[in-house]
């Protein structure tokens, strides 16, 4: 059966790794029936949370003038949450962190958000798997706080420049990723 998916994307590059790989997941997913909502956090304007604690209040889910309020209500009506990223000084880019962030805003505004699926599809210069350590443990130990079922990896290092995805099998995972939910 068809899901709602939401694409979180964390690079500002649009010709880069990670987007060829969420291009390469949305195709397969929209080809498995799958509904996607894609919001690229690059080229939003999301800040940080102000821990105001004021979230759904007075309706939207941060009371500042975020962008984050343009993609709370497809995430809030989910079947699954798939952030893609490249590594950025071992951790979570700026970019779209103010979205992870902001997700403490359905907690706070008591939205019941558990039960979700999620994915993860992350790149990096270095070889070494674990540079992506930064990125994975705080995605994975999220969502298990937000009881959400993690039903893929996809974890791409030795990827620097723009294409270089290309020499790997990213966007192959990335598409059998599609499969998963
Ligand atoms: C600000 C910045 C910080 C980075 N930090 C790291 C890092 O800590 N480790 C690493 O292996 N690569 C790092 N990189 C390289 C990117 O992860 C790599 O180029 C990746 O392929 C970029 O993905 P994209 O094309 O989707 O933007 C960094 C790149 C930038 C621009």
């Amino acid at each position: 059966m068809g899901k709602k998916i939401v694409v979180i994307t964390g690079s500002p590059r649009k010709n880069g790794n990670s987007f060829a790989m969420t291009d390469a997941f949305i195709q397969a997913a929209q080809a498995n029936g799958h509904e996607i909502t894609r919001f690229d956090a690059a080229m939003k304007n999301v800040g940080g949370c102000h821990a105001c604690e004021t979230c759904f209040k007075t309706g939207k889910a941060c009371s500042f003038d975020d962008d984050f309020n343009t993609i709370a209500p497809a995430i809030l009506e989910a079947d699954a949450v798939v952030f893609t990223m490249p590594v950025y000084w071992y951790s979570i880019p700026a970019q779209i962190k103010g979205v992870i962030d902001k997700l403490f805003s359905f907690v706070v505004g008591g939205k019941d958000i558990s039960g979700k699926e999620c994915a993860m599809i992350v790149c990096c210069e270095e070889d070494d798997l674990s540079v992506m350590d930064g990125v994975r443990i705080p995605l994975e130990r999220s969502a298990a706080l937000l009881k959400w079922k993690i039903v893929g990896e996809v974890l791409i290092p030795g990827v620097l420049n723009e294409g270089d995805v290309n020499k790997t099998d990213g966007c192959g995972q990335a598409a059998a990723l599609a499969g998963k939910f």
